[in-house]
């Protein structure tokens, strides 16, 4: 337990940028010239950004310091080695391929190794993984185990793979499968952590089949945190000597550093097969770049460089994942359904949960985070039917679960944000029986989510 209730962040801000505050008359006309769509709001007219931990945290002095030694060469930049070494320091693959974004990574991965036919499982799929695999021709398998399905349920690695299914599926069908993803944490199971337990089990299943094992490991650092935190015989270890262990559990990963890398833009795909490496520096090459800055510049390898070594401090971490439970715990003492336990990046409201009188295909989550922008100029994202719930075919069906994500951007907001935030969402949830679902105009073949456009059915 800490000493005192109120988080000291650990650091000092040295620049601001300001917040333009707004009316609700104002929000809903940005509303309705957005299509009711979140993603099509301008940002500045949003009060607090918890759509994404993606590439919107706060840089540190000795990161913008990075951008001033950034070297711009074409090959062989010593931003370039900077890079590799920071990222070998905690996953110490041989072949390290920078991309300009965690699913440039994945593009390359599936274009190598999916094809109809094929089955790629994963806990479960980020969306744009899920549509790289899928544009691939293959089928995207999603195997959480069965406590992650009860949001309400406590459970400490609520994102681990289901082994069982696994064996199953690899049993039938190994000849079928390329590659086993794990994602760490678990975004799409409400930013859940993995255990090094079930990560060495579904190892195990995977050599039984000579079946390679990938990380999704865009918040790696989160989930070492937790397993620090939760795992029996981890008190106490340095969370860069558990990194160091999944990733030897692991033949290769994708990265987005936009996330853990504590960068604005960045990722990479490191693997250990050299004929597999040589494959997909072919398809580098065509896409992203050089294989020395992949879709990067220089000034961005320095940031990611140093970005890596700040993420696994004791002290970030401990105010990282401290902060993200403040919020969600402070909604759900107030009775506001939220997957449970509270994951590392983010607060996932259940809105199936708050709002039943909205049908799972008139988006009860859409709903919510139309409300909350509405009531005060928070931004969420709809993780739902909406993000989910159309298959390739063009038929829908429900989501597993309809979920509004408030996904805290590192280093960015503080306790009174925070608080703000919370606010809000009372204030919505005292009058959730009032909310009315919303039907899709427009919309994309795939990844419809980030263009829809919705019309309200109140
Ligand atoms: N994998 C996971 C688990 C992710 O959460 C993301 C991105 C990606 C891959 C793709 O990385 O954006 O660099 O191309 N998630 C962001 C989010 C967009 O909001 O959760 P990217």
């Amino acid at each position: 337990m800490d000493e005192f209730r109120a988080i000291i962040e650990p650091f000092r801000i040295h620049s601001v940028e300001p917040i333009r505050m707004s009316d609700r008359a104002e929000r809903e006309a940005h509303l309705r010239e957005a299509g009711l769509n979140l993603f099509a709001l301008h940002s500045q007219d949003v009060l607090v950004d918890l759509l994404t931990d993606s590439g919107t945290g706060a840089m540190s002095s000795e990161q913008w310091a990075g951008l001033q030694r950034g070297d711009e060469s074409y090959a062989g930049s010593p931003s370039w080695f900077r890079f590799l070494a920071a990222v070998r320091e905690l996953f110490d693959f041989p072949h390290v391929i920078p991309t300009h974004q965690g699913r440039a990574a994945e593009k390359i991965l599936f274009t190598v190794l999916g094809a109809p036919g094929r089955v790629i499982p994963n806990n479960t799929h980020f969306d744009t993984t899920r549509a790289n695999v899928e544009f691939s021709g293959a089928h995207a398998a999603d195997l959480p185990v069965a406590e992650s399905r009860t949001p309400s349920l406590e459970h400490p690695f609520k994102g681990n793979m289901d082994v069982a299914a696994l064996a199953t599926l690899l049993e039938a069908r190994a000849a079928d499968v390329p590659v086993v993803f794990v994602t760490v944490t678990n975004n799409s199971g409400g930013g859940q952590p993995v255990s090094l337990e079930n990560l060495r089990a579904v190892r195990a299943v995977c050599d039984r089949h000579g079946v390679p094992l990938f990380l999704d490991a865009c918040r790696f650092a989160e989930n070492a945190w937790f397993i620090r935190e939760r795992e029996p015989g981890q008190a106490g270890r340095d969370v860069a000597d558990i990194v160091r262990e999944m990733a030897s559990l692991a033949d290769g990963m994708t990265m987005s550093a936009k996330k853990d890398g504590l960068a604005n833009i960045g990722g990479w795909l490191a693997v250990r097969d050299d004929a597999l490496a040589e494959q997909c520096r072919n398809l580098l090459i065509l896409t992203e770049g050089f294989p020395t800055y992949g879709g990067l510049a220089g000034r961005d390898l320095d940031a990611i460089a140093q970005g890596l070594r700040e993420v696994v401090d004791h002290d970030y971490l401990h105010y990282r994942i401290r902060s993200t439970a403040y919020l969600g715990d402070a909604l759900h003492a107030a009775g506001v359904p939220v997957i449970r336990p509270i994951g590392g990046h983010a607060v996932y409201i259940d809105a199936g949960a708050l709002l039943p009188q909205i049908p799972a295909l008139q988006y009860p989550g859409q709903a919510l985070a139309y409300e909350l922008y509405a009531t005060g100029g928070v931004r969420g994202c709809e993780i739902g039917s909406v993000m989910f719930g159309r298959r390739p075919d063009g038929s829908e069906v429900p989501a597993a679960v309809e979920l509004v994500r408030l996904a805290i951007p590192r280093r960015t907001y503080t306790q009174s944000h925070i608080d703000y935030v919370i606010e809000v969402v009372l204030a919505v949830a005292a009058r959730a029986e009032e909310l009315r679902g919303l039907r899709i105009v427009e919309q994309a073949p795939a990844l419809r989510h980030f263009t829809a456009r919705f019309e309200s059915l109140a």
